[in-house]
């Protein structure tokens, strides 16, 4: 819900500057800074939910003819959404969303949605030499490492069973020891696509 409000204040704040310069065809790099209007319903790279469709991987013109569809229905949710959003800006979300990979689509990546989250938010511990890397053993700094668990927990990976598997236990527990150690907790969307990536079967790719 928070997410939901900081998502509609920062609309009415930021949308009037969205307006930007026109091109003919999308720019997916000027869509990637828009697309967090998009995200926080349709998903952590636009993979979509359970309730709100998947739009990565798609096609542009289907896409563009859908928003268009939406803009002029004003009363639906996503004609709320889109009232703010110049045909530009449009263009180069639908560009952005269309731009990621189409085997992707609901298919979590290691490459793409895990690292990046275990870089910025573990691996400045758990790294040779790091605070968690010494006293666990648990290295983060590639896929194997990560898959070879440590010598105390184990297996942290149970590919197929995020329930099990004791890296979510870790950045999920309420207690003090929740990951990342002493800092604020992964973000929802991040929180979804870890489950996600360990149910389908934690692969390298
Ligand atoms: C408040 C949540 C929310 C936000 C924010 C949001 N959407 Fe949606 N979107 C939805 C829902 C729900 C649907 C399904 C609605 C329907 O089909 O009537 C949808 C449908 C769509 C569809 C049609 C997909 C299909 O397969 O039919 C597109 C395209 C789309 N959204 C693009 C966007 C873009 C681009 C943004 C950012 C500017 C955005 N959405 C922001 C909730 C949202
Ligand atoms: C500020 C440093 C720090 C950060 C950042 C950090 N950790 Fe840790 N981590 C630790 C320490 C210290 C321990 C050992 C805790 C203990 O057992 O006392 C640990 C232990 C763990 C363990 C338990 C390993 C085992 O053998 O059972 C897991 C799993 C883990 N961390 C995952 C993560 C993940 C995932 C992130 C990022 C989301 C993260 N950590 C970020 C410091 C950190």
């Amino acid at each position: 819900m928070r997410k939901l409000l900081f998502l509609l204040v920062s609309m009415i704040i930021g949308g009037n500057g969205l307006a930007t310069a026109s091109m003919d065809g999308g720019s997916a790099q000027r869509g990637a800074a828009k697309a967090f209007y998009c995200t926080g319903c349709h998903g952590f790279n636009g993979m979509g939910t359970p309730s709100v469709p998947n739009l990565a991987g798609r096609d542009q013109d289907e896409l563009i003819k859908k928003l268009n569809k939406f803009k002029k229905k004003k009363s639906s949710i996503m004609g709320l959404q889109l009232a703010k959003f110049s045909d530009d800006d449009l263009k180069d979300l639908v560009a952005y969303f269309s731009s990621l990979k189409k085997s992707d689509r609901g298919q979590a990546s290691y490459e793409r949605d895990i690292e990046p989250v275990i870089e910025w938010r573990c691996i400045s511990c758990h790294t040779a030499g790091g605070e968690g890397a010494r006293k666990s053993g648990l290295n983060l700094g590639s896929y194997d490492a990560l898959m070879a668990g440590t010598n105390q927990g184990g297996d942290l990976i149970v590919p197929g069973s995020s329930e099990t598997s004791s890296f979510m236990i870790m950045v999920t527990r309420k207690d003090h020891l929740r990951m990342p150690f002493g800092a604020p907790p992964l973000s929802d969307d991040e929180i979804r696509v870890l489950r996600m990536w360990i149910d389908q079967g934690a692969k390298n790719n």
